[in-house]
């Protein structure tokens, strides 16, 4: 499928030229001299290899991506973590002064801070609150993104979204997006998708056209250090354009392109897959062990790796740990989080820290 999201791209973008590098050019072929980017040749001892700059999209690790997220190796732009990702979509679709984004708040706050740095024009469609929960506001999201004045190019959705930890159903995000068809393109978050048991919509994007989906390694995968994510989307002259012509020089580094393989091996992968299944028996012994404490009001159901917690007094707990050298997020000035704090699942026995400290608050 081609051209969907080609056509929202921004006009010049799609007539300029791209930067052709010398790493594009670059093979395994032991056989070849390359002398065509200014590369040292005099290796370092214990550095051999990093002489060389990296290839940009290495073809190995597309066709590893795409094996492990089940699409095709053409569908995916591998980027420095979602955040890259994040702030290519808004680069490459949203015309600066002109051109608007949808968020639906409380979310993921990059998501503002780059369209506000491009910049585009933010509208608010809050999550609605409602039965000790959050959901899309579907209509309010596909009548603001319909409304030729605002000039919508970009629906950011994040499932399960951070900070409230809640899955969307695919029922609603497919409505939304096809809804938007020839109207916006709707950004998937799907950092978390790992965590959560109605899992991912990559197997969609075939019949979604305007769906752009975002992976990343950080989180389940237990590699945030490495930078490594990726945007995925079914229209592969959209993925060629980005590839070409958005994307930093060099930007994946042979290092973290080398971890990512044994990532993905089959034994990293198993052990991976292990540590999520720890993480979620963690997650349900924590949500248990804080649901008995007099201070926590509400804990909200969490498909991800973090609870947000509503407590009586959450600032006064956030600075309680913070002086114990535990550092919580504090999200309790913020609308739709009042009193909340969010707390990522740790080991067992910081965890357990947690706990103790949250006793020890109650009782001052
Ligand atoms: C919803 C969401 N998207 C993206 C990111 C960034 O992920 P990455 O480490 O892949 O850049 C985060 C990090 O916390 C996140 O919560």
């Amino acid at each position: 499928m081609t051209g969907a999201l080609l056509k929202h791209v921004r006009e010049h973008f799609r007539t300029m030229e791209g930067y052709v590098s010398a790493g594009m050019e670059m093979t395994k072929d032991d056989t070849k001299i390359f002398l065509n980017a200014n590369e040292n040749p005099f290796e370092l001892p214990g550095l051999e290899g990093l002489n060389r700059y990296p290839e940009p999209q290495p073809a190995a690790l597309l066709e590893a991506f795409a094996k492990t997220y089940g699409v095709e190796s053409d569908q995916i732009v591998i980027t420095r973590g979602a955040d890259e990702a994040i702030a290519i979509l808004i680069r490459v679709f949203c015309e600066p002064h002109k051109d608007s984004v949808i968020l639906n708040p409380p979310t993921f706050g990059i998501y503002g801070v780059d369209s506000r740095a491009q910049p585009a024009n933010v509208i608010e469609v809050p999550l609605l609150k409602t039965q000790g929960t959050y959901l899309l506001d579907a209509d309010g999201i596909i009548k603001a993104a319909k409304n030729p004045k605002n000039g919508v190019k970009l629906v950011f959705l994040c499932s399960p979204n951070n900070p409230t930890g809640t899955s969307f159903s695919h029922e609603t995000i497919s409505e939304i997006c096809e809804a938007l068809e020839g109207h916006a393109v709707v950004v998937l978050d799907e950092t978390y998708a790992e965590f959560a048991e109605v899992g991912s919509m990559t197997a969609d994007l075939e019949t979604t056209p305007n769906l752009i989906i975002l992976r990343t390694l950080s989180k389940s995968y237990a590699f945030a250090g490495m930078r490594i994510g990726c945007m995925i989307a079914a229209d592969t002259d959209f993925i060629s354009l980005v590839r070409a012509k958005a994307l930093e020089t060099y930007p994946l580094t042979r290092l973290s392109v080398e971890a990512a393989f044994h990532v993905l091996s089959p034994q990293i992968r198993e052990i991976a897959h292990q540590n999520i299944k720890k993480l979620l028996d963690e997650r349900d012994r924590m949500q248990a062990a804080l649901e008995k404490s007099d201070q926590v009001i509400t804990i909200y159901p969490s498909d991800a790796n973090f609870l947000l917690v509503e407590m009586k007094d959450a600032h006064g707990f956030y600075e309680y740990a913070k002086t114990h050298n535990v550092i919580l997020r504090d999200f309790s000035a913020k609308p739709g989080t009042e009193n909340c704090i969010r707390l990522s699942i740790g080991t067992p026995d910081e965890n357990d820290t947690v706990l103790k400290l949250l006793q020890d608050f109650s009782k001052t």
